[in-house]
């Protein structure tokens, strides 16, 4: 997730949109850039917060046009290089999103002699747009190279560009990436979001997916994908700046639950090979030799990327055939590891920062083990160690609990899985369809329990007052029911504990009152009639049971109070929608004990001390 900002008007530019920038900064703040029109293209800049941007930026720019960026890495390093806008000649451009084809349009653009000076995938959209104006036999405008680079590309894209032969207008697109455009009095602005325009203007016209344009001081112009001009509304929003900032929504983790039909959508974007029945992992440095003889692997981490790591265990096994040890960072690098050299280590870690895991993989590392970093930031310290990196692309993630970015951990685990099962012929192509296509599906059913949520919000309201929760579940809902009782605790305060369904009668039954609730995941699969059965023990001791059902499951009501529908799916697949719904039944639990829920007591976001 990045931030743009585009502005065509009478005031000075720069100015402008650094101050846009910076409250663009919650989306992404590892690198900046802008662009403008002074004659030339003047760009400017530099890895760091907006604020390094800032100072580089001479104080006698005079420009009144410009693009500026702020970057959350993707594709390519937080280096200067990898920074937007990205210049072709005199073509300058920004763009949030993914360009899922850009390797194979990268290879066309350099037979064609353009020259690539980053990693992103955005370069490859200034070099297009140049080419179709000035390379090609025809000579055509900014806007309708616009449309005919954007024919060219698979992902997702809000890009704004500049170009010193059309000197007075910022040209637009967007498909699956926000975009608005703000209507002022001095000239017009785009932007990711309304957020960065608040403080020049309320006027506001939302662009949708394949829509383009062009922003001038004094006209705005927005065309439909057939081409033909659209009349669009003004909107005046009411927001002030923290609440758009939030887009609207009281909490960043409630935003950061919302955006999971979007973050899901962008981890497995450009990967998924539903055809071939395969997982397209480039990024992975393990020979087919490698991963045909791997005897082992050991997940390490903490906290909820630990939660994950034990639905990485169950899939490795499942999906390769490759026995998988699960540890905790914090006793793992304190223990006598017993490890050779030809073994797998996968640390799983949202910031790339926390200091258990990293002390662990090194230590792992000095056994001559192979290693997999899964992480959210780019460039992040881990990332730089490990032998190959998964990036999840789930955006920033500003609540401290981690919701957005546990989901996407899981889908790089299932592409992981999937991968190395079919590198190792463990797996057919159609076992390996079918699960695609249970992913592929995830961004629209997650969708629809987000559409639903104010039945998890009543089931919240209920039970806001307990002292204790109990989650319980078993094989892949094991780690699900870790997970939920982990958010609950750590955002609401509630005692909450997660257990493997079986283990309840080994001890924990003793505690069942019937104050207390017991979440059971309760999802459709081979271990069904098992958890019925612990449903049975828990009502037996008269405590109240709220089951995570599929939505056609005709029996749950019998056993449950509470049943909390998700969509039927995959059923290896399922734990990623019962987590959002559990997501949900925390962070309303919370809500209602009117708890610091973006930043709770004693906690913090990247735990970088032991
Ligand atoms: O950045 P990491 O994934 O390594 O962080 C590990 C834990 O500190 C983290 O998951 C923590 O448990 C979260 N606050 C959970 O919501």
């Amino acid at each position: 997730m990045c931030g743009i900002v585009g502005y065509a008007g009478r005031n000075q530019a720069a100015s402008i949109l650094v101050d846009s920038l910076k409250r663009l900064e919650y989306r992404g703040y590892d690198s900046a850039g802008i662009s403008l029109f002074n004659g030339e293209l003047a760009t400017h800049k530099t890895v760091g917060k907006i604020a390094d941007l800032e100072a580089i930026i001479p104080d006698d720019l005079d420009a009144c046009i410009g693009i500026g960026h702020t970057r959350w890495a993707t594709h390519g390093k937080p280096e200067t290089r990898n920074s937007h806008p990205h210049v072709s000649g005199n073509v300058s451009v920004v763009h949030n999103g993914i360009i899922e084809n850009y390797m194979m349009l990268k290879e066309e653009l350099i037979e064609k002699g353009y020259e690539f000076k980053s990693d992103t995938d955005t370069e490859v959209i200034a070099h297009l747009l140049h080419q179709k104006m000035y390379a090609s036999d025809k000579s055509i405008d900014l806007l309708t190279s616009m449309r005919e680079t954007i024919e060219c590309l698979e992902g997702s894209y809000a890009i704004a560009a500049l170009c010193t032969d059309e000197s007075e207008k910022i040209i637009f697109a967007r498909k699956d990436s926000p975009l608005v455009i703000g209507v002022g009095e001095d000239g017009n602005y785009a932007a990711s979001d309304v957020t960065a325009l608040l403080k020049y203007t309320k006027d506001i016209l939302y662009i949708n997916d394949n829509e383009t344009g062009t922003v001038s001081p004094d006209e705005i112009r927005v065309f439909g994908q057939d081409g033909n001009l659209i009349k669009k509304d003004i909107e005046t929003v009411e927001w002030d700046i923290e609440a758009a900032e939030k887009a609207g929504y009281d909490h960043f983790m409630l935003k950061e639950i919302h955006e999971q039909p979007t973050s899901i959508q962008n981890t497995f974007a450009g990967k998924l090979l539903e055809l071939e029945g395969n997982i397209k992992l480039d990024e992975l440095y393990l020979s087919k030799e490698q991963i045909k003889y791997l005897r082992r692997a050991t997940i390490i981490a903490c906290g909820t990327s630990w939660n994950a790591g034990i639905l990485g265990k169950y899939l490795f096994e499942k999906l390769a055939g490759i026995h998988t040890d699960i540890e905790t960072a914090s006793e793992f690098r304190y223990g006598n590891p017993v490890l050779c050299g030809e073994e797998l280590t996968i640390a799983i870690t949202q910031s790339g920062e926390t200091a258990d895991t990293l002390a662990a993989v090194r230590s792992s590392m000095s056994y001559g083990c192979k290693t997999i970093a899964i992480t959210n930031v780019v460039g992040s310290t881990i990332a730089r160690e490990c032998d190959s990196v998964l990036y999840t692309r789930a955006g920033p993630e500003i609540g401290v609990a981690a919701t957005k970015t546990f989901t996407a951990q899981l889908i790089t685990l299932y592409m992981l899985a999937i991968h190395l099962g079919r590198s190792r012929n463990f797996i057919s192509p159609d076992d390996a369809k079918k699960l695609i296509i249970g992913l592929k599906k995830l961004p629209g059913q997650v969708q629809k329990i987000l559409n639903r949520k104010e039945t998890i919000k009543e089931c919240a309201d209920i039970f806001a007052d307990r002292r204790d929760y109990f989650f319980i579940g078993r094989y892949l809902n094991y780690p699900v029911a870790l997970e939920s009782a982990l958010k609950l605790k750590e955002i609401s305060y509630i005692h909450a504990e997660g257990y493997a369904a079986g283990e309840l009668k080994h001890g924990p039954l003793a505690l069942l009152t019937k104050d207390t609730p017991v979440v059971a995941i309760a999802t459709k699969g081979h271990t069904y009639d098992k958890i019925l059965s612990n449903i049975k023990e828990v009502k037996a001791r008269d405590a109240t049971v709220i089951a995570v059902a599929d939505e056609d499951d005709t029996e749950i009501e019998k056993y449950a109070d509470v049943v909390l529908r998700i969509p039927s799916s995959h059923e290896l697949i399922a734990p990623v929608l019962s987590s959002v719904t559990l997501q949900l039944l925390a962070y309303y639990t919370a809500l209602a004990r009117d708890c610091s829920i973006d930043k709770p007591r004693n906690l913090a976001k990247s735990v970088t001390v032991e």
